[in-house]
């Protein structure tokens, strides 16, 4: 009773406080702005286009929030200054992209999904909730919760990848992360789940590009994990820059108002991404800046980030009387509310002032625990058995990540990649035998006296994969081999008659091509700080693999979109002798490794399961595993689910459940899933859940290309569980 109370004062007072701002300082509050324009040598990089906004020095000081911020002393100094000019007194609230760590920098979200471990994606948002709020940072544009089908997207790498059950689980997990208990609280930040929506499903897999989809495909795939995210209480939304089914998402009122705040029951602020409101004009559904700012306040954006329709336009609409002023006062409100709740008011430098950088930043603990989670993160693609390899054996590194530092990834630029090792240094430190290592790209790069010195390695490995300016935001590609010829690498070590260990460094499924022919292949997507001594852990065995593929690795870019959750079609490939069925000529139906792949040195064996559905609405699934080998480690049990008839139709696999489970050498374990009714639901087009009685396929496996299954009638027929 009395936090609602208190509530109520506080809304009481915000509205008082609200009551006092003129319609300029209102419209200000709405407004967001890098660094630059409060300190004309900020190192935050501003883009081109919207380097000049025409703001004055006045309208620059309305603005209620900033994106982005260098350090702790630049935040003191604008938070400081601002105050000083400011007439109303409310701080500023500083926003920055805090997605994989602060300066300890994890793996990349793709990677952390790999882990198929939702409990250390939060130990890695709280860790970088922490360090960032040492720079006086009080949000975070995270999680990004984006289904991602398409790897010509560069964006793959910043999303937990294609299946929308680990994806919301992923989401869900860094929002409490970030946020923990109580965002007023110094160390924490409030999260701001993004894209909204569908971001991933743009066309061709080219930024920005369009996306068309039906209701029915977004509710099952793409909006799961933007609930999950609200569900666990993410503070802010913000919208995406395509458009959706025909009307840009940053001007979408049925996305923001019907299915945001009254499906999702999202309560919280919403913000553009960046320039997102000037660029409607660019879609062409808005004639000039004017009426983009007009559709972006009616349709519920709260926060114009980094283009300035509002301040400039919005109060000549409340004039003209187009625009009602309490509008803009309700999204006055959720800014100050998200003050309040981040206890700006008490104290508007929060972290900046009262943590100690020096203890807490880049400290030997985060910097462990970026390794322990790294170790998690890997996924072991092939192995015939070369690893893990002997430290007696002898090792030579070529390819660009030989000798290399740029293990980050995108969206980490406070990381400093100069403190990260190598994987030279790494293995020398581990006293493995390197007898050879230098960077290099095409096997030109290798003249005869480093041939002479590969020559007398036992194993060659090849550190290869994408440079850090090809993945993230606006680097979509075409053609996703191994660029600039490193496959010629490979090459080089067949010619020595070697047997090779591919290391691969990328931010999304690369198409392997003669790779595949490896000895080993070890996905590391980027790591993080300590990457290095994560591999290595990992290739000499002292931390067995355990990683499993959140994405889909194609044979080819012919294939896609190609995912594991795929419907059957009328005509589904049966084999070679049909010719009239979904296939293609020149290349088979099958991926190059399936969602959910990942293998480990010791050897799963699915023995048995049993399906008991004498539970009403709930069924219990045991699996019987034996770890066949000599190696401990973690096996990932994955259960999936099919309803074998279904109107609209549904995938051939949904994963439903999946548990990481030790394992000592040699150990047998039975596996217990409860599986509830409510887990066989799907949605129709209109979002409601429904379930239709009939034979479902339980079916479990340490991929979606599962071992064991089983039949299980569920009677009950509901045509909308959220009744
Ligand atoms: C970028 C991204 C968004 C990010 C924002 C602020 O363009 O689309 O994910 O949070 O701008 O940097």
């Amino acid at each position: 009773l009395a936090r609602v109370l208190l509530r109520k004062v506080y809304k009481m007072n915000l509205k008082q406080l609200i009551k006092t701002l003129s319609i300029e300082e209102k419209i200000g509050q709405l407004m967001q702005l890098a660094p630059f324009f409060f300190k004309k040598d900020s190192k935050v990089e501003v883009i081109g286009s919207v380097r000049h906004l025409d703001l004055d020095e006045d309208e620059i000081f309305l603005a209620g929030s900033v994106l982005g911020i260098g350090n702790r002393e630049e935040m003191i100094s604008i938070q400081k200054k601002y105050l000083e000019k400011s007439r109303h007194k409310i701080p500023l609230v500083f926003m920055a992209d805090i997605i994989h760590g602060y300066e300890s920098i994890f793996p990349i979200p793709l990677a952390l999904a790999c882990s198929f471990n939702p409990s250390l994606v939060e130990q890695a948002s709280k860790v970088s909730a922490l360090e960032a709020q040492t720079a006086g940072i009080h949000v975070t544009f995270a999680p990004m919760a984006d289904v991602s089908r398409d790897p010509r997207w560069g964006r793959v790498m910043e999303s937990f990848g294609e299946d929308p059950y680990l994806a919301s689980l992923m989401s869900a997990a860094t929002v409490k992360g970030f946020q923990g208990s109580d965002i007023s609280k110094v160390g924490h930040l409030a999260s701001c789940v993004k894209h909204f929506a569908a971001y991933g499903a743009i066309e061709a897999g080219r930024d920005y590009n369009t996306v068309e989809m039906s209701m029915h495909q977004f509710y099952n795939v793409y909006a799961p994990p933007y609930e999950a995210a609200i569900k666990a209480g993410s503070h802010l939304a913000m919208m995406a820059f395509n458009t959706f089914n025909g009307i840009p998402c940053t001007v979408h009122d049925t996305l923001i108002q019907n299915i945001l705040k009254d499906e999702m029951h999202f309560k919280g602020l919403i913000i553009t991404d960046y320039d997102g409101l000037q660029q409607v004009v660019a879609h062409g559904v808005a004639e000039n800046r004017k009426e983009a700012a007009y559709q972006g306040i009616k349709a519920g954006i709260d926060i114009e980030m980094m283009s300035t329709t509002y301040i400039k336009h919005l109060k000549a609409l409340v004039e003209e009387g187009r625009v009602d002023i309490k509008i803009i006062d309700d999204a006055v409100m959720r800014v100050l509310e998200l003050k309040r709740k981040l206890g700006l008011f008490e104290d508007p430098y929060k972290g900046a002032s009262s943590l100690d950088r020096n203890k807490i930043v880049m400290c030997e603990s985060h910097l462990e625990l970026t390794k322990k989670i790294a170790h998690e993160c890997a996924v072991l693609l092939k192995n015939d058995g070369l690893l893990p390899i002997d430290k007696e054996v002898k090792l030579a590194l070529i390819g660009p990540y030989a000798n290399n530092q740029q293990t980050n990834g995108a969206w980490s630029w406070h990381g400093d990649t100069r403190k990260n090792k190598t994987l030279a240094e790494a293995f020398i430190k581990q006293q493995n035998k390197v007898v050879f290592y230098k960077n290099g790209h095409h096997i030109s790069d290798y003249h005869e006296d480093d041939i002479k010195e590969i020559s007398k390695a036992d194993i060659v490995i090849l550190c290869l994969g994408e440079y850090e300016r090809e993945t993230g935001e606006a680097k979509s590609k075409t053609k996703l081999n191994l660029p600039r010829g490193q496959e010629t690498l490979l090459e080089l070590a067949k010619l020595l008659n070697k047997k090779t260990i591919t290391i691969l460094f990328n931010g999304r499924p690369l198409v392997l091509n003669e790779m595949i022919t490896s000895n080993a292949i070890l996905e590391t997507w980027f790591l993080g700080s300590r990457a290095a001594d994560a591999i290595v852990d990992l290739l000499n065995g002292s931390v067995n693999p355990s990683g499993k593929l959140a994405m889909t690795f194609i044979q080819n870019e012919g294939q896609i979109p190609l995912y594991y959750n795929h419907l059957n079609t009328g005509r589904p490939y049966r084999d070679e002798y049909n010719e009239y069925v979904s296939k293609y000529l020149d290349v088979s139906n099958e991926p190059e490794f399936c969602f959910g792949h990942g293998l480990s040195y010791a050897n799963f064996i699915y023995q048995s399961m049993d399906l008991d559905d004498n539970f009403s609405n709930n069924y219990q699934v045991k699996v019987q595993i034996k770890n066949d080998s000599k190696f401990a480690g973690y096996e990932v049990v994955q259960l999936y689910i099919k309803d074998n008839v279904s109107r609209p139709v549904r995938p051939i696999k949904e994963l439903k459940a999946f548990q990481k489970v030790w394992f000592e050498a040699n150990e047998t374990k039975t596996i217990i899933f409860e599986l509830h009714q409510s887990d066989l639901l799907y949605k129709n087009e209109k979002g409601k859940p429904f379930l239709e009685a009939g034979f479902f396929t339980i079916s479990i496996g340490g991929s979606s290309q599962t071992k064991l299954s089983k039949q299980v009638y569920c009677k009950e027929e509901i045509d909308d569980y959220s009744k």
